[in-house]
């Protein structure tokens, strides 16, 4: 007898990644010389977890009363507020945003699905994308379907989104967008100015078709050579027009990727539509995790707002950015003249190698030590997980490894 629902009976449990790391860890441990580029954590020069010492005295001054307390559905609302002004500052969007804590960016993807998107209906996204867009879509009987993500001259395909966003636009009536930007994960492309004016005007021009929701996933913010700031000077255009949501999270950007700290924010000049997304929001917050970590959301707003503690936090995270540019500059150094191919990549922590055939590219790696992820494509390789020193041997073993 069969107690699984037939849509659950043939999910996939392990993940490569994990399946990965753990053999990396075990031949380390066993005396061999491994480059584990499989991490998706910063970890420093000696392979330890970075983290921002700042951010863990915050934890441990968390009162006891506060921590063990449930927090409001919602979220605290000091957390709220704080999470609202590092995006928006003084920006107006301030003003008419709106936001519930999640567990992690994860949760903020989460809730963007369920609350914009019938069932059964299609999310877009880039054609390289984070594997747990796909996992989220079909945990919530969603579906994910992709645009080309870059064209010939490796810049954002502007015009494959418009072509697959009127489509979806046709079929359902409605879209929601994910889009990961700045460092994104997998290929650590960041769009740059034009980028965002393309996708904007193809957004604006399809939001006469029906609604479109945007959400722009910003978990490496922190790590990117530039603010939001520009990304927003671009969206504002599509205020009251699309639906623009922000998945925040403080995994990356507070290296604690065990807090499960996050948020949804959504911009609604509207003050109607604020108060019914708002709603609709905190009941969704409900109706999965009731309510998320209560120390973390105190711990996090006290570095968001006391100025002392947001000084000491920002410059540890400075130092930690400082090591992992270094790498990306190393790589740059090596990778682009030795004919490896990847995207634009100016910080973040990964980046992605194209090559035709990943998995074997990637299996020839592991036998000499060398473990990155084989992903669509290509190789991803986890720069924030490598330290510089061993780049060389990297760039040079994946030159081997990928050359046609
Ligand atoms: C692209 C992207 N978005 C969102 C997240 C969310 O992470 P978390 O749920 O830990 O905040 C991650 C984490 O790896 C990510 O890579």
């Amino acid at each position: 007898m069969e107690f699984l629902i037939p849509s659950r009976t043939a999910r996939p449990a392990d993940d490569p990644i994990f399946a990965l790391n753990a053999e990396a860890q075990a031949r380390k441990k066993a005396g061999e010389t491994v480059i584990n580029a499989t991490v998706g954590a910063l970890l420093d020069d000696d392979g330890k977890l970075a983290v921002i010492e700042t951010v863990v005295e915050a934890l441990r001054a968390v009162a006891p009363e506060v921590g063990a307390a449930y927090a409001p559905i919602a979220g605290s609302p000091a957390f709220l507020e704080a999470v609202i002004a590092d995006l928006f500052g003084s920006r107006p969007e301030a003003q008419q945003a709106v936001a519930v804590a999640t567990p992690g960016g994860s949760g903020a993807l989460r809730h963007a699905i369920t609350n914009f998107l019938e069932p059964q209906q299609t999310l877009l996204t880039t054609s390289t994308y984070w594997g747990p867009y796909k996992t989220l879509a079909d945990e919530s009987d969603r579906n994910l379907a992709t645009f080309r993500m870059l064209d010939e001259r490796g810049r954002l395909d502007v015009s494959d989104l418009d072509k697959k966003l009127q489509g979806i636009l046709d079929a359902q009536g409605r879209a929601l967008v994910f889009l990961n930007t700045p460092c994104h994960n997998p290929t650590g492309y960041s769009f740059d100015d034009d980028d965002w004016a393309g996708a904007v005007e193809v957004i604006d021009r399809a939001t006469a078709r029906g609604p479109v929701s945007v959400l722009v996933d910003v978990a490496y913010a922190k790590y990117a050579q530039t603010s939001l700031d520009g990304a927003f000077d671009r969206l504002k255009k599509l205020s009251g027009r699309a639906m623009v949501l922000v998945a925040w999270s403080a995994s990356k950007s507070f290296t604690q990727y065990g807090l499960r700290v996050g948020a949804l924010v959504a911009v609604c000049p509207d003050a109607e539509e604020r108060r019914r997304v708002q709603s609709a929001l905190v009941y969704s917050c409900r109706g999965t995790w009731s309510n998320c970590n209560a120390a973390g959301m105190a711990a996090i707003s006290r570095v968001l707002t006391d100025p002392e503690l947001r000084e000491r936090v920002d410059r540890e995270r400075a130092a930690l950015k400082a090591l992992l540019d270094k790498r990306v500059a190393c790589w740059n150094e090596l990778a682009a003249p030795a004919g490896v191919k990847y995207p634009r990549y100016d910080g973040g922590f990964f980046t992605t190698v194209f090559c035709a055939e990943p998995q074997k590219a990637a299996a020839r790696l592991r036998e000499e030590g060398i473990f990155v992820v084989p992903a669509q494509g290509g190789l991803r390789v986890a720069l924030c997980s490598v330290a510089e020193r061993d780049v060389p041997r990297l760039v040079d073993g994946i030159r081997r490894a990928t050359a046609s």
